[in-house]
């Protein structure tokens, strides 16, 4: 198999479709339009796999909102979390002035999340709630809900829409199941 064929062979089935997450996406602008009217909004997208959905969930918000992006790793003793986490890239503005909405690819085991809340928290923002695009919620090793989510999925490896495997396929406009057999 040339380079080509062996990435495609590892799209294993389109999970949500092109379409299917346009609408979502749409609707969810559509509820922060209307939820936050008026209040200064800061949209905060936690790179990398949250680009895609941050570009096209930003341009579906009808109402002035700002954007903003940071990068951060947590690390871990063993699987506790040692309450460290890494901001590679940080925030340039104060957030306390700001209805903050932290915007996330995929939830898993929540540690992540539940690092960053508590780290933006601190920054006493005027209020902060986490969207995200994809919830594992079967996954969870901390305790974390999202006060949005668009699609709730099993526990599958999923790429595509931002989402990677190595850092590829984050390219790919749809939701797939990424194949992890080994042939
Ligand atoms: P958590 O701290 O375990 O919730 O980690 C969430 C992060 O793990 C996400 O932001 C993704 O970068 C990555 N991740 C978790 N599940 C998947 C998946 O199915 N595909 C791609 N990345 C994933
Ligand atoms: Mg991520």
């Amino acid at each position: 198999m040339n380079s080509v064929e062996t990435f495609n062979s590892k799209i294993k089935r389109v999970l949500i479709s092109e379409d299917e997450i346009k609408a979502a996406v749409k609707e969810a602008g559509r509820k922060i339009s209307e939820s936050y009217d008026g209040r200064p909004i800061l949209l905060v997208s936690i790179l990398n796999g949250a680009f895609v959905f941050m570009a096209d969930l930003c341009r579906e918000v009808t109402v002035p909102c700002e954007v903003a992006f940071m990068c951060a790793k947590s690390y871990y003793k063993g699987t506790e979390s040692s309450g460290i986490i890494n901001i590679t890239m940080d925030l340039e503005q104060d957030i306390s002035g700001y209805h903050v909405i932290i915007v996330e690819d995929i939830i898993d085991t929540g540690r992540t999340l539940n690092d960053v809340v508590k780290l933006l928290k601190a920054r006493n923002p005027l209020s902060l709630r986490v969207i995200t695009l994809l919830d594992k919620p079967s996954r969870r090793l901390v305790e974390f809900e999202p006060d949005m989510a668009l699609f709730e999925i099993e526990d599958r490896f999923v790429i595509g829409y931002g989402l990677d495997c190595g850092e590829m396929y984050r390219n790919l406009p749809y939701i797939a199941e990424y194949d992890e057999s080994i042939e």
